[in-house]
């Protein structure tokens, strides 16, 4: 037996237990391990790959190929599989599973022994008959043993079990083979799955979303438009977007139930007997109003029961009511010649508030049935008809005469019934007519002003963008009262009244007050009330001394000055250019060397104002260096000086070896530790966090205006404020007119121009997520239309792949719509740091706690931090939003996260989590847990 049949030998000792990895977004086109019959692949030549089948424990065949020809040289082995169709994949995944010898365990073979093997594909629409030709197939990879493996014991041999992964595509035929080209390695392949990803169908916000094969190119989305469910309509188109991965994203619009259905777990539901819905809308069906029913499903409005009634503007929620019971205890009382009724209100208001009393006058003879209506000889007042009021005076009487005054209460409904409505009715008799004339005396006042004293002041306050409709008061009862704890840089409203010992006194004017960007800067205004009863308001700002800020060049009436006083000037002599690197949009940007004052020559970046140019230009040109040259921060590109004395005009900044870091990430995809890009996180934000303290705000934040050094030291470059957005390609017109590069803009600042140290932080929430994707463009291929509308509907960026969940928690956080609740770049940067100094931490579940700034991790490395001690299960399943379980996980005895960490998907479903979705969560938060007990105890995954 020669040593490659020997070696042979070894992998038909193999049993690998197979886990099929099958997931809701995959399309199996071929999986060898499910194929019970012949396989019925192809070798060539014939004596090279071994076709080997094995039963399992289940008597199902286990397909494996082999090769190991060692010790012979030039090797050309090749093994070719059936054709696979493709079906509607655009681009598939071909994941192989196999183990490699290692050379060096295989003795006397140094020289002819490989440690790889090739992977080819061919496209055809051919399914049968085509002859093997390896010039018609295309190279996909070569394929190595990978670093991670699982472990099989074989003996005291030990082989690793690899998986590979490679994409093929765009496919356009209808169908491909795939070869395996062996060039003298050791190898099993022990599976080839082939399979393409879809999004699946899904259902959300009552729309259907059918199966949709994702774009080939990974950065772009499919824009796939949702049906509405059954008995449900739509609110706003419902759109999702398929990404590369299979996963959908962005929800956009919605359907809502239909008038009579009611949602219940993603469709829509009749109203059952007895309950009604009146209107479309994501509202539960309501029980029937009082005095109304509905007999069969599905209602829209409920019936009134018998004697009941609806009137035309009553709403559908509203109980039927009926008519009220005639009006109690009419009274009168007669004053010369005016007559003055009153009445007490019925004892049945019909179950309506809209009561109103007509009171009807009938002049009868000496017999009871002479009687006619009165006519207009009576004067009511107010009037005879539609009182609110339970009184009404009739003057005008003529002399002998009987009246009977009949009073009868209506509401909304009354019309609804024939005549005769229920009376209460008096008769009055006179006996003496005559022309009288007479006073009513009502409203007396006292002509003499009342001189009030003054109890106190109460000061109301509110933002003005959030209007009236919740404010602040404060009450003071000396002339002046100094309000804290209001927000920075959000414009109040102030309005004053004074409290009297007759009441209160009308509000004063609004008085508008904004407070100053930065928070430690707050300032209380004091404000003095000198006029009684209301006068002006008068504010004084006590800003805090001591922080040096950044002056406004703009501020400069000369804005030469402005850049003499912030910038040196430079002489030509002492610099080099070397190479064009790019375009500004004043002209080119070069690369070149500067003669330091110590003779030292350092690299330097030249941007030129090319000639032709009007003052402005220059002005707006220089203005970067004028603001450039007022920081020195490590993290902030370093103005070395300016060239203005001669042409071309020129600024003059440190070298950055690495360019733009979205360029630099595009290129280096995949290359750097979870740690490296950690830090380059950190500088960025220390880098706007000595920005922020100087009270400047950077408005165009992105991964394009930070330039990287060869250290992979980040620094802050492109300032200049509107001159930036004019300058940023990104940058689009707003339907106020402004230029923004919208996706990395903080939605107040989009809407209403409210950039601050807040709206940079929504920035860097941006750049963070181009930074661990990557240089992936935010919300990929989106307008910019839907890019906002998302945003509004609560929409915010998914992890990018392998991004820790603490750093997408990070994210999230800077984009809070609420922008005093994003966080401060000086606790973004401690945040970093504790992630930097405690790697491990990186595996954290609970963001809040890990950012919370009095919280603070083992220092030295080695130290182990016992994170489980301070998470209970109760914050573990709120971190996963499934706090619904935590009395399932608590009454099944699973009380510390040691005892989450071994539990099973079936010990997960025994106690009582139903739904398909929360097991997958559930589970794959338990294995980072697992990773992270086993970091902690020590062991490196
Ligand atoms: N491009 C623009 N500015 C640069 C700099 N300072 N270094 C390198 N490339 C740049």
């Amino acid at each position: 037996m020669t040593l490659g049949e020997k070696l042979c030998l070894v992998f038909l000792f193999l049993r690998i237990v197979f886990t099929p990895s099958s997931h809701g977004n995959q399309v199996v086109l071929l999986d060898t391990t499910s194929v019970l019959g012949e396989l019925g692949w192809k070798t060539y030549p014939m004596n090279g790959w071994d076709a080997i089948t094995e039963m399992d424990e289940h008597n199902r065949p286990i397909h494996t190929f082999q090769v190991c020809h060692v010790m012979e040289p030039n090797q050309n082995n090749w093994l070719r599989s059936n054709w696979i169709f493709r079906q509607a994949a655009q681009k598939v995944y071909v994941e192989l599973r196999f183990t490699l010898r290692d050379c060096n365990s295989i003795p006397w073979v140094s020289g002819t022994c490989k440690e790889t093997f090739n992977l080819f594909y061919y496209e055809t629409d051919e399914s049968h008959g085509v002859k093997f030709k390896p010039s018609q197939y295309t190279k996909i990879d070569t394929i190595a043993a990978d670093e991670s493996f699982t472990q099989m014991d074989l003996g005291d041999r030990i082989l690793k079990l690899n998986t590979e992964v490679r994409e093929v595509g765009p496919i356009s035929r209808k169908g491909l083979y795939l070869a395996f080209q062996d060039i003298g390695a050791c190898i099993a392949l022990v599976s080839v799955r082939v399979y393409y990803k879809k999004c699946p169908f899904t259902l959300r916000n009552l729309a259907s979303f059918p199966d949709t094969v994702p774009r080939v190119d990974s950065s772009s989305l499919v824009e796939v438009r949702g049906a509405c469910v059954e008995h449900a309509e739509e609110r706003d188109t419902p759109k999702l977007y398929c990404g590369a991965d299979g996963d959908w994203l962005v929800p956009l619009g919605k359907c809502v139930c239909s008038v009579g259905y009611e949602e219940m777990d993603g469709a829509c539901f009749a109203c059952r007997p007895g309950f009604y819905k009146a209107f479309a809308g994501n509202i539960k069906c309501s029980k029937c109003p009082p005095h109304s029913f509905s007999y069969g499903e599905g209602a829209a409005v409920c019936h009134c029961e018998k004697a009941f009634y609806r009137a035309e503007r009553d709403p559908p929620t509203m109980a039927c009511t009926r008519p009220p019971s005639p009006p109690r205890n009419v009274v009168f009382n007669l004053n010369d010649t005016c007559l003055q009724l009153e009445w007490s209100p019925p004892s049945d208001m019909g179950g309506r508030r809209d009561l109103t009393y007509n009171v009807l006058c009938k002049r009868c003879g000496p017999e009871p049935d002479q009687c006619q209506l009165c006519g207009e000889e009576l004067r009511f007042v107010p009037r005879p008809q539609g009182l609110t009021n339970t009184t009404v005076t009739v003057m005008d009487f003529s002399a002998h005469a009987n009246y009977t005054f009949e009073i009868e209460s209506l509401n909304g409904v009354s019309k609804m019934i024939n005549y005769p409505r229920p009376v209460a009715a008096i008769t009055v008799s006179t006996d003496q007519g005559g022309e009288y004339t007479y006073t009513l005396t009502s409203d007396p006042h006292n002509p003499e002003p009342i001189s009030l004293l003054v109890v106190d002041y109460e000061v109301k306050y509110y933002e003005k963008e959030h209007e009236e409709l919740s404010y602040s008061s404060t009450r003071t009862k000396a002339p002046s009262v100094i309000i804290t704890g209001l927000k920075p840089s959000t414009c109040y409203v102030f309005s004053l009244r004074t409290r009297t010992s007759a009441g209160h006194s009308a509000y004063s004017p609004k008085y508008e007050y904004e407070t100053t960007d930065d928070s430690e800067y707050l300032i209380p205004p004091s404000l003095y009330q000198r006029q009684n009863p209301v006068s002006p308001l008068f504010f004084s700002a006590l800003p805090y001394p001591g922080v040096k800020t950044y002056v406004d060049p703009d501020t400069y009436e000369d804005p030469t000055q402005a850049v003499h006083e912030f910038a040196k000037e430079i002489d030509p002599t002492r610099i080099r250019i070397e190479r064009v690197i790019g375009a500004g949009e004043f002209g080119e940007v070069c690369s070149g060397r500067l003669r330091t004052l110590g003779k030292r020559e350092i690299a330097v970046a030249i941007k030129t104002l090319k000639g032709g140019y009007v003052e402005r230009q220059r002005r707006d040109f220089l203005r970067e260096a004028s603001i450039m040259g007022q920081f020195d921060d490590p993290n902030i590109i370093r103005l070395e000086g300016v060239v203005t004395r001669s042409r071309p005009v020129m600024i003059v900044v440190e070298y950055m070896e690495n360019g733009s870091l979205d360029s630099f990430l595009r290129k280096h995809d995949g290359h750097f530790t979870v740690i490296q890009l950690v830090g380059m996180l950190r500088g960025i934000a220390s880098g706007v966090r000595y920005l922020s303290d100087m009270g400047y705000v950077h408005r165009d934040l992105a991964a394009r205006n930070i330039l990287v050094n060869s250290n992979l030291v980040c620094k802050v470059s492109d300032f200049g404020l509107s001159r930036v957005l004019e300058d940023d390609p990104e940058a689009a017109y707003t339907t106020t007119g402004g230029k923004i590069p919208i996706r990395w803009t903080a939605p107040e600042a989009i809407s209403y121009r409210k950039f601050s140290s807040a709206s940079d932080a929504w920035s860097y929430g941006i750049v963070m997520w181009e930074v661990m994707s990557y240089g992936e463009r935010p919300y990929w291929e989106m307008s910019n239309q839907d890019v906002i509308l998302s945003i509004e509907e609560g929409y915010r960026l998914p992890a990018p792949m392998g991004c820790p969940v603490v750093l997408h928690q990070l994210m999230l956080h800077c984009w809070q719509k609420e922008r005093s609740q994003r966080p401060k770049f000086t606790d973004v940067v401690s945040f970093l740091d504790k992630l930097i100094r405690n790697p491990s931490s990186l595996l954290f579940l609970l963001y809040s706690l890990l950012f919370d700034p009095s919280v603070s991790l083992a220092e030295s490395p080695g130290e182990v931090v016992d994170y489980h001690m301070f998470i209970s299960i109760g914050d573990w399943l709120d971190s996963i939003k499934m706090s619904q379980y935590k009395s399932s996980f608590v009454a099944a005895g699973f009380s510390t996260l040691d005892s989450v960490a071994q539990m099973s998907i079936e010990d997960v479903r025994r106690i009582g989590v139903v739904l398909i979705g929360h097991q997958r969560r559930i589970v794959s938060s338990i294995q980072t847990l697992r990773l992270q007990l086993l970091h902690e105890n020590g062991f490196h995954v």
